[in-house]
């Protein structure tokens, strides 16, 4: 059985789907793998170290053509044109809704493995793409944002004067939120967290932030530890109460994402122009529309003397170790889909097992 890993073709995806370790785990467990030249330059893994790991350096139609194709991001029609009738697809699909990608590979009957169906279930967190990919956006949010503020994160006292600490907020304690505090913690500053799950608040004091307590009428705590979308009303109260927090602060970090919904607006151009001059937002959900509706999707720009981070794709920023943790839960989830038997491996049922039904996207 072979696997193939090809090279991302997303301008800026930086990532690949499997490191020399997780390829020399797969070697060992009787896979051949074919990795793309090139495929993990961008993120310092040179083909040498593939080969040494016991990959065959291919070039990428052959990579695309294995039995098993690994990806970060969603395929393009070209590569599905490239896979093979009845080939196993693993990576993000990123669909919502119809989608014809997705129609494509069905129709041509490849399975398709959608990293971000991966169920909420203790058992699937060693595979949980979502959530490692989030952890390191959240790291990384709260980097750009000290590299961008003309000021000290944590409390400085020198001989030239001294500076009081940043004050950051977070909005959206899930798992990039959670990590953008405990980073901005790390820097010194002092951050204050919202979200509107009422069972984040002791998360957000376990990290030493405070909680921003707002009654809003109504809790957003949906399904499979999800938030929900909140009624119009309860939406207008929290910009409003949200507001003058907001105004005060130096940095925010916004994270709050619905899954296949438009992000909600919490930080309006009305609070922004009330922020100090030279104050960040970076707003992770830019790629939902933004948590601020003057967030540029992929662009940095500056609107009432606020600078505005709009990067998407925050975990190519530190592609080494984003992926590291992908490639990980990429291989769990294929040592769960596969097994030894008498004539070599060969896939087991995939509607026998809770994470393989739940991130199989169904034929029909
Ligand atoms: N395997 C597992 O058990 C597992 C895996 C991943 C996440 N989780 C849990 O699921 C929860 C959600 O995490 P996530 O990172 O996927 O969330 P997410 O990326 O879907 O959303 C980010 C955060 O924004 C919040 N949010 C949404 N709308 C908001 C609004 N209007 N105002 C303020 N905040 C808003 C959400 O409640 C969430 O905490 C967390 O408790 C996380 O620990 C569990």
């Amino acid at each position: 059985m072979n696997i193939g890993i090809p090279k991302e073709s997303l301008a800026g995806e930086a990532r690949v789907a499997a490191t020399p370790d997780v390829v020399r785990r797969w070697v060992a467990q009787g896979f051949e793998v074919l990795v793309a030249a090139g495929a993990g330059a961008a993120a310092h893994y040179p083909d040498s170290q593939y080969a040494e790991a016991g990959a065959r350096i291919a070039d990428q139609a052959e990579a695309l053509g294995a039995e098993i194709v690994c990806k970060v991001r969603r395929p393009t029609t070209e590569e599905v044109a490239a896979m093979a009738a009845g080939a196993v697809y693993l990576g993000f699909v990123e669909s919502c809704g119809e989608d014809e990608i997705v129609a494509a590979m069905l129709a041509r009957e490849i399975h398709v493995f959608a990293l971000e169906r991966m169920p909420r279930i203790s058992r699937a967190q060693s595979m949980d793409a979502l959530s490692s990919q989030s952890n390191i956006a959240g790291y990384r949010a709260v980097i750009e944002a000290a590299a961008r503020f003309g000021r000290f994160f944590p409390l400085m006292m020198t001989s030239a004067g001294s500076s009081k600490p940043a004050r950051v907020v977070v909005l959206g304690a899930g798992v990039a939120g959670l990590q953008a505090i405990a980073t901005a913690r790390r820097l010194g500053a002092e951050v204050r967290a919202y979200d509107i799950r009422p069972e984040t608040r002791e998360q957000i004091q376990s990290l030493g932030a405070k909680p921003i307590d707002l009654d809003i009428g109504e809790s957003g705590s949906g399904e499979g530890g999800y938030a929900r979308e909140l009624s119009a009303e309860a939406k207008a109260r929290q910009q409003q109460l949200l507001a003058d927090e907001l105004a005060k602060a130096h940095v925010i970090v916004t994270t709050a994402m619905i899954p296949c919904r438009p992000a909600p607006v919490l930080v309006t151009e009305e609070t922004v122009q009330r922020m100090r001059p030279g104050s960040v937002i970076v707003d992770l959900a830019a790629a939902g529309g933004g948590n601020c509706p003057l967030t540029e999707r992929d662009r940095v720009v500056e609107r009432h003397g606020v600078i505005l981070v709009g990067h998407t794709n925050f975990p190519a920023l530190v592609a080494t170790d984003a992926s590291a943790f992908y490639a990980k839960n990429l291989a769990n989830l294929l040592a769960l889909m596969v097994e030894k038997g008498e004539g070599g491996l060969a896939f087991k049922d995939f509607s026998a097992d809770e994470i393989t039904q739940a991130t199989l996207i169904p034929a029909t």
